[in-house]
Order: C-alpha cells, then sequence, then structure tokens
C-alpha cells in the first residue's frame, strides 16, 4: 500500500519503456513488504544533470542507471566506489542522507549468475569473453578479480575496442586479443561469455560464432541476453551437449545486489526472475 512513507526507487534510463527492473524490484519488494516502490523514468541525455538534482531534491532512495547514462552520471554523485571507478560506469545510486552514492552490480551479478544458475563456484583458468562494450568492461573486471582465472581470450569485431579495454582493466598481464572471427581459439575455455548484444530480439537467428565447431560438451556457454531466452549461440552449445545459460540471472542477480544496497536487505532473487519471466508469457 503507497503511502505518506513510502520511498521512492527507480531506474533512469532512454529508451525505458521496456526494461524488466520495476516487474522484479516490485515483487521483492512486496515479497519482503518493504514500504518502497520502484518506478521507471524516462530521462533523455540532456536532461541528465536536473534528474540527478531532482533525485536530491525529491529524497529518492536510489535509482537503478541504464543507457545512454552509465557513464555520464558519474559526474553528479557525490562518491563511487572502488569497483564502479574501475569499471568506469555506474548502474546503481543510494541516496544515503543527502549523499548521492554510485556503484556498479553487474560485476557481482555475472559472478553470482554463473554460480546459481551455471553451478560454477569456482571459474575455469580460461575464460572467452565476446565482446567489448560497456557490458563487457564490467565482465572482464569480474573475471580479472578471480584468482583461479589465468587467462582471458577477448575477442570482438573491433579488434582495437577489445585492446582499449584490455589497456584499462589487465594489470596483470591475463588478457589476450582477438576478433570474434578467430573463434578457433575457443575450444580450450571451460567458460564462453557473450557479452555482445548479437541474438537479441528481433536478430533472433544471429550468433556471435559464425562457426560454432569450437563449442564442446566441456564448456559452459553464458549468453547475456535474455531476451529471446534461448538464443542461437545457447541452441549452437546444447547442440553439442555444453550447458547454456542466458541472462536472466545476471539481471537478477545485478538487481538483488542494488536491492541490497538500497534497502540493506538482500531480495528473494527467484522472486524477482519469476516477476521477469512473467513478461515474458505476455502476448
Ligand atoms: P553494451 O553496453 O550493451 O555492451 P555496446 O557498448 O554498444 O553495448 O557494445 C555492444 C557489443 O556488441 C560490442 O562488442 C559490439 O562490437 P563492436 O565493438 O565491434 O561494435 C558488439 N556487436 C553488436 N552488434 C554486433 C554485430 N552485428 N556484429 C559483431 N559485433 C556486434
Amino acid at each position: 500500500m503507497i503511502s505518506g512513507t513510502t520511498r521512492v526507487l527507480g531506474v533512469i534510463g532512454d529508451p525505458v519503456a521496456h526494461t524488466s527492473s520495476p516487474a522484479m524490484h516490485n515483487a521483492a519488494l512486496k515479497a519482503l513488504g518493504l514500504d518502497y516502490v520502484y518506478v521507471a523514468f524516462h530521462v533523455a541525455p540532456d536532461a541528465l544533470p536536473q534528474a540527478l538534482a531532482g533525485m536530491r531534491a525529491l529524497e529518492l532512495a536510489g535509482l537503478n542507471v541504464t543507457v545512454p547514462h552509465k557513464q555520464a552520471v558519474m559526474a553528479h554523485l557525490d562518491e563511487i566506489s572502488p569497483e564502479a571507478q574501475a569499471i568506469g560506469a555506474v548502474n546503481t545510486v543510494c541516496n544515503r542522507d543527502g549523499k548521492l552514492l554510485g556503484f556498479n552490480t553487474d560485476a557481482f551479478g555475472i559472478i553470482e549468475s554463473l554460480k546459481a544458475d551455471g553451478g560454477m563456484d569456482s571459474l575455469p583458468g580460461r575464460v572467452v569473453l565476446l565482446g567489448a562494450g560497456g557490458a563487457a568492461r564490467a565482465i572482464l573486471y569480474a573475471l580479472l578479480a578471480r584468482e583461479e582465472v589465468a587467462e582471458v581470450l577477448l575477442l570482438n569485431r573491433t579488434v582495437e575496442r577489445a585492446e582499449a579495454l584490455k589497456g584499462d582493466l589487465d594489470v596483470a598481464g591475463k588478457v589476450r586479443i582477438g576478433s570474434l572471427a578467430d573463434s578457433g581459439a575457443i575450444a580450450d575455455a571451460g567458460l564462453v561469455i557473450n557479452a555482445t548484444s548479437i541474438g537479441m530480439h528481433p536478430h533472433e537467428d544471429i550468433s556471435p560464432l559464425a562457426d560454432c565447431s569450437c563449442l564442446h560438451g566441456e564448456m559452459l556457454v553464458a549468453d547475456i541476453v535474455y531476451n529471446p531466452l534461448e538464443t542461437m549461440l545457447m541452441r549452437q552449445a546444447r547442440s553439442v551437449g555444453a550447458r547454456a545459460i542466458n541472462g536472466l540471472g545476471m539481471l537478477a542477480w545485478q538487481g538483488a545486489r542494488s536491492f541490497e544496497i538500497w534497502t540493506g536487505v538482500m531480495p528473494p532473487v527467484e522472486a524477482m526472475i519469476e516477476a521477469a519471466l512473467a513478461r515474458f508469457d505476455k502476448p
């Protein structure tokens, strides 16, 4: 029940109308009986400064930040966590007694999803990461923070972008670079993560791997795409006996960590996933 004491959470983005975040977060708030509501705010790029000033003036409790604001928002915050600083992007803002604190929960999201959905408590020594955009950046940061990961093969269509990402994050010299077309080298890896947008609705019948003969049954293939729930890459993986997971887990776990930052309580992630899935059932 919304009342005079209800606190407001939300997401800012452009576009934002198709986000699953309100469904996920409101389901978790309801399950826990917390006096918050979560809404989507459409914020055009030139309105970002006013949106953050509005967050302060209206005393919003917290915001998720999505495309295209994840970098630009950093200039409007009072403090930024070391992790968000290293990744170079903020996806969560918490209003703590009038101070706006920035966090990035995407790295947590991928690791928890690999654990919960992929059964990987420990990651394999060799990992392949496809893509070099914003999502790949947070995932590469998460992979390099794991001691057991000895090598990450980073493949991208635009090799210069992969080189730039390596230059920013690879302090220990664990990253090798290649083109998406060099997929042969994938065969050694125990984990392949797709952080490109290839295969996302409405381009459902394309895969980041033109040649999928390098996939095999000992691998886990993790796609960050969750619409469709089974991507072409996941089908390719399953056809050779590999396990495959979609990006819904990462979405839910990054959201869960944001929720915990705002409320101090870890939400029921299953309820968040169910709420996101329910949106897929609608015609
Ligand atoms: P995000 O923040 O979601 O990661 P992004 O920064 O636009 O979005 O990055 C998208 C990623 O998908 C990039 O790695 C991009 O490759 P380029 O760096 O070469 O642009 C990749 N990508 C998107 N569409 C692609 C396509 N049709 N073929 C190959 N790579 C593609």
